[in-house]
This record gives C-alpha cells, structure tokens and sequence, in this order.
C-alpha cells in the first residue's frame, strides 16, 4: 500500500487541481531521474524510448485506446493547443467553435486565439446548473450547433461544477460531420474512461489529477482520420526527421518537443500500477470508493451551510462535486477570494470557491482521494459554519 507524500497538517480537498502523487511514484521518478543525470545523453538517446513506449502501452490499455494514436502532452491545456493550432490551418474562414459555460477558462483563451486567427468566432452553449440530468447537457449542446460549427469542446467532467457529462451520447450526434475535442483532464483514474467508445475525432486529459502520476504529464489521443494534420504545439524534430525510434510521423511530432525532464512521463506506468494496488479491487475499487466518500462529504457540507436539494444529480457525480454557496453578506461585495484564502490561512483546509455564474454568486467544490477521511468533510463543515455565519 502506497503512501502519499501530503502534509498531514492540512486538509487537502481539491484534488482536482493539481492531483497528488503516491511517496512509492515519487522515489521511482527520483530514481529515473539520477539515472538520466548520470549519464544524459545515454538515457535521452536510448533509454527514453523504450521507457516512454513500456508507459505509451500501459497508458492506451488503461484508457481504451489504440498505442497507435496516443502521445505525451506535458498537460491537457497542451493538448487542447495543440488540436486548436494544428485545425488553423483546416477550418474554413469565419468557422464557429462551440464551447460551454462551464468550459475551462485556459481552454477558452485557447479556442479564442483560433476563432481569432481563421477569422472566425467562438459560440458558448449555456449547459444549466443546477442540472436535471444528462439529457439536458446533451439538448443543451447539441442546440448550439450551426451550420457553421467547424468544431465542438467539450468537457468530459466539468471544471467549475463537476458534473461527468454524457460525451459519448454528444460525440454520437456530431461525429463525423463536426469534429469533437473532448477535454477529459479529470477524467482517467476518476471515472471508467473508454476513449474508443466515447468516439470523438479529439481527446486529451491529465495523468497528473486522478491517475496520480508526478506532475506534467497528460495525453492526446487523435482519430486515424486526423493524425497526418496533428502536430504538437511545440514543432520540433519530428516534423521533417522524425524522432529516431519513434513508430510513425504521428508519434514523432510529440515525442520529442525539446529537452525536458521526461520522467512524469515515464512514471505513468507506475502510478497506474502503484494507486491501483491502493484498493483490494484495484482501479474500479478506487473509483468507486472515491465517488462513495465524495458523495458523503456532499452530504455533510450541504447539511453545514444548509442546503436543500443538490445541483447535480448523484449519477451525474466521479469524485469532485460542486456546492453553491449562500450569498455574501455584504451587499455586492464578492468574498470569492477571501472564502478560499481563509480557509487556508485560518483553517489549513485547500477547498476551491469558484465564482459562479458570476461573482458574487459562488460554488465551492470538493474532491475525494484514498487519503481523504470523512474527518476532512467534518472539518470544513466546521470552519464554513465559523466563515459563513
Ligand atoms: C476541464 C479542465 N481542463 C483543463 C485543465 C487544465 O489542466 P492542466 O493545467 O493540467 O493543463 C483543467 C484543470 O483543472 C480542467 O479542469
């Protein structure tokens, strides 16, 4: 059983953020790291591939997808600009990209920047929250789309309200005709994730959030219909030479990007070995005992600040989940950041309150790991009660 190398003078409930690696995957990173520094140009020119093709394989099982199609991103917001770059050059003058409120803010500069370039605009699809259920994320999307629509983003578990969206049912009603770049960077480790069946042209998410992989490490998995347009956002190598061991021109262009430290990538393999030994059921074991504990926190913080009915229905949940938060007392002042920062100035809680659907209205959201306790859940419904009396 691995142990985690958090402080255990905090309350960590916002592993959604950042994630958070096992001690055991931290030592083995450690480990390929003095491997490397002994002797860099032998491990960047034969060790590297090897390693990153034993953790490209372990990764595509894990996630549903074909080796063939998958690379190493150093995060999601890499992948999304990567696909948004490359498409540049595709999508017609004055296309659409639909995207949604509840879309990741960084993705949504990202998709600016394209609708910029081509020319084009980008069209937000208003997904409510509260949400009844998964039909209205799917009418919701699907009656944004236009003519013009050139590509959709979606978000497989969104950002600010955590909520696990029906993709595939989304993907379905688009494919092939409007091409579909789901970003799932919480999905891998929080949910059963099959990136063949979700079916869209695009998919990129984090290993570093729910896998529990070191930091900087996320992947892109392209359909065969687009991998000759593909590039990573960083040209390098691959794109005229290719990568020396690299399997085909695909792989290549991400591969190798430039120096860096490639060992969060090269640990993938061992996270997924190392977090799934964490529960006698291993990875579906995690899952759900994740969503078990997320689901009673829930209920204990809406009981402290006495909500009534939930925005997301429990079906709709993985392992974070987003509660609004009553209105600050002071008229028209937002408390968003003076909320979050107490609590963790005052109270040593790391809990995200994010403005919603503007300030001052506001959600707070929770997140559950193998090391949360339902103490923690006490324990902030303790310190919200102090804040927001
Ligand atoms: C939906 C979504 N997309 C993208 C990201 C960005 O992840 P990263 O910073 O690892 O690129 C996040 C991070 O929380 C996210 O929630």
């Amino acid at each position: 059983m691995a142990t985690w190398a958090l402080d255990p003078g905090v309350t960590h409930l916002n592993h959604g953020s950042f994630g958070a690696c096992p001690s055991e995957v931290l030592e083995y990173q450690a480990g390929l790291r003095s491997e490397m520094e002994r002797n860099p140009v032998g491990f960047m020119l034969h060790t590297y591939q090897p390693a990153l093709e034993t953790n490209r394989s372990a990764l595509a099982k894990f996630i549903g997808a074909d080796a063939d199609g998958l690379v190493f991103v150093p995060n999601a917001t890499y992948g999304v600009n990567s696909v948004l770059r490359s498409l540049e050059g595709v999508l017609a003058r004055g296309a659409e990209i639909l995207l949604t409120n509840q879309t990741y803010n960084a993705c949504i500069n990202a998709a600016r920047v394209t609708a910029d370039r081509i020319g084009g605009s980008v069209v937000v699809a208003d997904v409510p929250f509260p949400v009844g259920s998964s039909t209205d994320v799917v009418a919701a999307i699907l009656d944004s789309v236009t003519e013009q629509t050139a590509l959709v983003m979606l978000d497989h578990v969104t950002s600010p309200t955590g909520a696990v969206w029906p993709v595939a049912d989304i993907v379905a009603a688009l494919e092939p005709d409007v091409p579909v770049l789901v970003d799932g960077a919480h999905a891998p480790g929080m949910i059963e994730l099959d990136v063949s069946a979700v079916g869209a042209s695009f998919y990129t998410a984090n290993c570093h959030k729910w896998i529990c992989s070191p930091k900087g490490a996320a992947f892109l998995w392209v359909d065969e219909r687009h991998r000759d347009t593909i590039r990573s956002a960083s040209v390098s190598h691959g794109y005229n030479d290719g990568w020396p061991d690299s399997s085909s021109r695909f792989h290549a262009q991400f591969d190798w990007t430039g120096t860096d430290d490639p060992t969060a990538r090269l640990s993938v393999a061992k996270a997924l070995e190392a977090v799934g030994d964490h529960h006698v059921d291993g990875w579906a074991g995690i899952r759900r005992s994740n969503r078990e504990l997320v689901v009673a926190g829930r209920d204990i913080v809406a009981e402290a600040i006495g909500l009534e009915g939930y925005p997301v229905p429990e079906d709709m949940l993985g392992s974070i989940a987003a509660l609004p938060l009553p209105a600050p007392t002071v008229a028209g002042a937002s408390i968003f950041d003076e909320l979050m920062v107490d609590l963790h100035h005052k109270w040593k809680i790391e809990v995200p309150v994010f403005a919603w659907p503007e300030a001052p209205a506001r959600v707070i959201r929770i997140s559950a790991q193998q090391y949360n306790t339902i103490a923690d859940y006490e324990r902030l419904a303790e310190a919200l009660n102090a804040e927001l009396r």
